[in-house]
């Protein structure tokens, strides 16, 4: 018999932590919802310069590299759904998050994504600093690539209140890398159980 279990890649950027938070989270909440899950960190592509720049940034990179290992296509086409995870930059999807959605271009060409589910997730410093066009602009790679994208909609009364948002969960930092609240976590983590339910249910019904 064919595993019914769905299986969900988590894949995110994060050099502050507050991305690798949500991402724990959503997949926390996928293993709750029985899936088989691999949590992977996208490597850095800024100078070491750069990234000397910011105490911290050099060693909760190594750490999570180390922690978690950096993704490969393999993990994509292993996976069911994928749910992807980036900082905000300049309103937008993180250059490293995108450099591995664009190595993806082989398994896009065989088809191999098609009918996969996917979620999105980010954070931002402020409130108003482009957290909604940073999730929505990962949705038009999502389309080409295939997906099922799986929005949050209004699925949780966290939601309603205001913390994450329709399109995908998210949280905001502040000028002190201020970490997920617990609130923006439990949306997080429902993401992660929703992103799996949808999974499953395309694989059970032959994607
Ligand atoms: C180069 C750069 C560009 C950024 N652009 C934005 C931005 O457009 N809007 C915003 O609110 N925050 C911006 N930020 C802040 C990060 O998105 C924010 O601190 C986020 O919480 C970091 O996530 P992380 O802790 O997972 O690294 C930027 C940070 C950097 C380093």
């Amino acid at each position: 018999m064919a595993d019914s279990k769905a299986k969900i890649l988590v894949v995110f950027y994060s050099r502050d932590g507050s991305v690798e938070a949500l991402a724990k989270a959503v997949g926390e909440g996928a293993r709750e919802a029985g899936a088989e899950m691999r949590l992977r960190r996208v490597p850095d592509l800024v100078s070491p310069t750069v990234m000397a720049n910011v105490p911290g940034w050099e060693e909760r990179s190594k750490r999570m590299l180390a922690e978690y290992g950096a993704p490969t296509p393999a993990d994509a086409e292993w996976a069911d759904g994928i749910i992807f995870g980036t900082p905000t930059r300049f309103g937008n999807t993180s250059a490293e998050l995108k450099a591995f959605i664009d190595s993806l271009g082989g398994l896009w060409f065989q088809g191999k994504l098609n009918g996969k589910a996917a979620g999105v997730i980010t954070s931002t410093g402020g409130p108003h600093g482009g957290n909604e066009t940073t999730l929505l602009s990962l949705y038009i790679p999502m389309a080409h690539l295939g997906f099922i994208i799986v929005p949050n909609g209004y699925t949780h009364a966290k939601l309603f209140e205001g913390h994450g948002t329709p399109y995908g969960s998210s949280s905001t930092s502040g000028q002190n890398s201020a970490r997920p609240t617990a609130d923006e976590l439990e949306v997080a983590k429902h993401q992660g159980a929703r992103v799996t339910q949808v999974a499953a249910a395309l694989k059970a019904a032959g994607r």
